[in-house]
């Protein structure tokens, strides 16, 4: 039976560009509705942009637009990443679209008339220079559990903690510095401690498999505790980018009310444009409707979206699929630390779409787990299997084809038999797979499907055959049989590269579409085409381009300057060339930095720091990864240009020094969050050495050194 499905990713904030973690997920749900799409099922995947909120106000007004404007920008930017990466939205929208207004107007009354909304006055913190309330991140202030300075109003980064924004000391506004006030304002609520509601979402999420487990689990410690669930504040006060609330003047729904409703506004954006009726659609009992959401945003989606759907009489979420956070090489990216691949970037030094997706396939499972992108681990996947054994098959056999058999198929060798049923029998099981969203193992099974018509083809060496005019029938069978098997291989990789499988599809004249087209034989005396290479290898060293390149430190601190090269990039730092030309004479040392006041200095927060451990960096002849204990509770990655001096079990178990506050780098084996300090000669040619420092005994890690 064809199913009827409504499929859509999670709408970004409209106010920067996608990173990684947003493109993994739509290749992620773009290859599931290639798959469901191949298996003829109706599906309509749309995405949009969520484009409301306090931040975008903000940063529209910084650049001196409006929010309408800004949002527009950055919409203008998404068709590149999309068509880029070969992800196949039927539409791609806006949370401030008209549709969007009038759903989130008709929910929100809906809810209403049947007394799920609620309303109370509340105090909150208020910019009395800016004249608007503050949200929590708009306001910094100490912290109220370890004192630590210029904290969010929600949470300590230095200790973690967290706490209300009326906890802080000294709260200040992040927008003009002024002294927030405190200010009461009506607020409307969504009563989701109704009981009807907690009812409704154990259903919901605990029944039909509908949830994975491990999200699930987690939606029954909301539902079931301490507490149970609270309502939700859907409100905010102008001035706020929004939808207005119904005969609320100066109110707005929060963010996050219409967010989701946008899921919906795009769809019928996209039905008004192709003429299909979205009321009939979504009143269809048979329409399933699926999320693909990371992780971190899957309490809206499992709780409050549902909800508001429910008591405003529309239908339901089918699933909602979570997925992790990428890392790159075992870190976690972040945009505020610089250390995200940008996935233009990525296409621009013309690396191929395909290899990521594949990758990506390579490494999503159904479970939420996050998803490493390693340089090594994704040179080793596109090129020994994506390459070495699927695209491999094709350039094996198909020069004889064209050049002994004028480009055209011959029967198949018998002896494959069993081999082509496998072939066959392997489809099953990779659909389920797909369909499972277990696109790890689908490409696991393709590739021993793979690995097994290698084999064949490295038995029946039909390069060795073809030196034997005689035996030209059997060369044209075994080229046959292996064209013929790669044409099932590229039917079951199509969900994940339908770029390089249509390329297929041209050159061996065949349909490339369907599941079922796998089953479609390619007769004796089928003419195909003329083969072009279809993949090129990845090269290990266009990383080099895709990361940013390790910043060598400049000698720009006067500490550094001084006697003391900070170490903690690939070479020794370049010494800073004397400011006055004195110190080259003077006695055989480096020219002192200009003078500082003991303020400039203090700003340099030296720590005494324990060597966990120290390791070679595999690929890099300079550096050595440090691991460091400075007293914090946790230990940090530092990379060390001293490997020309130190062996790693040297340094195990040494107190050094570090510096503690230098803003974490991005380098291509990971992140260096701070540098040790290392001694070195201004004439390398003297003293080649480099000298890490030692602390006295009695030193413990994390004392400061002042
Ligand atoms: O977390 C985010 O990036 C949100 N913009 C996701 C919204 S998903 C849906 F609700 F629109
Ligand atoms: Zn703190």
């Amino acid at each position: 039976m064809t199913r009827k499905l409504f499929v859509t990713t999670a709408l970004p904030y409209a106010n920067a560009p996608f990173h990684l973690g947003h493109i993994m997920e739509y290749i992620q749900a773009d290859i599931w509705v290639r798959h469901q799409r191949m298996s003829g099922n109706e599906v309509h995947f749309v995405g949009a942009d969520d484009a409301h909120g306090a931040p975008i106000m903000i940063a529209a007004e910084k650049a001196g637009i409006t929010p309408q404007e800004f949002v527009a920008q950055i919409a203008a930017g998404r068709k590149q990443y999309l068509d880029g990466f070969h992800i196949q939205f039927d539409n791609w929208h806006s949370t401030d679209g008209i549709e969007n207004h009038q759903l989130s107007q008709d929910i929100y009354r809906k809810l209403k008339a049947a007394g799920f909304i609620t309303s109370k006055t509340i105090e909150q913190f208020f910019d009395p220079v800016k004249n608007m309330f503050l949200p929590d991140r708009y306001i910094k202030g100490e912290c109220p559990k370890c004192g630590a300075k210029d904290q969010y109003g929600d949470s300590c980064e230095v200790c973690s903690a967290v706490y209300s924004p009326t906890e802080v000391i000294n709260p200040y506004s992040v927008l003009t510095g002024a002294v927030p006030v405190m200010k009461s304002s009506e607020h409307f609520f969504f009563k989701l401690s109704d009981e009807k509601c907690v009812e409704f979402l154990r259903a919901w999420a605990l029944q039909d498999n509908r949830l994975q487990s491990e999200v699930a689990n987690k939606c029954r410690e909301w539902l079931e505790g301490e507490g149970g669930l609270g309502d939700w504040d859907i409100s905010r006060d102008a001035p706020y980018f929004g939808i207005e609330i119904p005969d609320q003047p100066g109110k707005y729904f929060y963010v996050w009310l219409d967010a989701p409703v946008g899921y919906l506004a795009s769809l019928k954006n996209y039905f008004g444009k192709i003429g299909r009726d979205f009321d009939a659609f979504m009143a269809d009992p048979t329409t399933e409707q699926i999320h693909f959401i990371g992780k971190d945003i899957t309490y809206f989606h499992t709780l409050f979206w549902p909800a508001m759907l429910k008591f405003s009489g529309y239908k339901t979420p089918d699933n909602v699929y979570a997925h992790g956070f990428v890392t790159v090489s075992g870190e976690k990216m972040s945009k505020s630390r610089g250390t995200g691949i940008s996935p233009l970037r990525y296409l621009d030094i013309g690396m191929n779409p395909e290899w990521l997706r594949y990758y990506f396939a390579a490494k999503l499972n159904a479970k939420v787990e996050d998803l490493d992108m390693n340089p090594d681990d994704f040179v080793a996947r596109v090129n020994a299997d994506l390459i070495g054994k699927y695209v491999n098959i094709a350039s094996r056999a198909a020069g004889f084809i064209t050049k002994r058999f004028d480009g055209r198929l011959g029967a198949e060798d018998l002896d494959a038999k069993e081999l082509m049923q496998t072939s066959f029998a392997a489809i099953t099981e990779v659909k389920e797979f797909y369909e499972a969203r277990e696109f790890s193992k689908a490409l696991r099974k393709i590739m021993e499907v793979a690995d097994h018509a290698n084999q064949y083809v490295a038995q029946k060496a039909p390069w060795l055959i073809a030196k034997d005019p005689s035996r030209d029938e059997e060369l044209h069978r075994v080229c046959t049989t292996a064209l013929v098997l790669f044409k099932t291989l590229s039917v079951m990789l199509a969900p994940v590269l339908p770029q390089l499988t249509q390329a297929v599809g041209a050159w061996l004249n065949c349909k490339i579409d369907r599941w079922d087209d796998a089953l479609v034989p390619l007769q004796a005396n089928h003419q195909i085409g003329e083969y072009a290479h279809l993949m090129q290898r990845v090269d290990i060293k266009i990383f080099d381009q895709l990361f940013d390149a390790p910043v060598v430190e400049a000698a720009s601190t006067p500490v550094a300057a001084a006697k003391i090269s900070a170490s903690s990039a690939v070479t020794p730092a370049p010494r800073p060339s004397p400011s006055n030309g004195e110190g080259e004479d003077g006695g055989g040392i480096e020219a002192l930095a200009p003078e500082i006041k003991i303020d400039d200095f203090s700003k340099i927060d030296l720590r005494i720091a324990k060597i966990v451990n120290c390791e070679h960096v595999e690929g890099s002849d300079k550096l050595l990864r440090l691991t460091l204990d400075v007293g914090e509770g946790r230990t940090r990655n530092v990379f060390s240009g001293i490997k020309s001096a130190y062996q790693p079990e040297q340094l195990i178990g040494k107190f050094t020094v570090m510096v503690a506050n230098l803003a974490p780098r991005k380098m291509k084996f990971g992140i260096s969050e701070g540098m040790v300090l290392a001694a070195s000669a201004e004439d390398e040619k003297s003293n080649p050495g480099l000298y890490i420092l030692e602390a006295w005994p009695g030193a413990e890690p994390g004392m400061r050194v002042r």
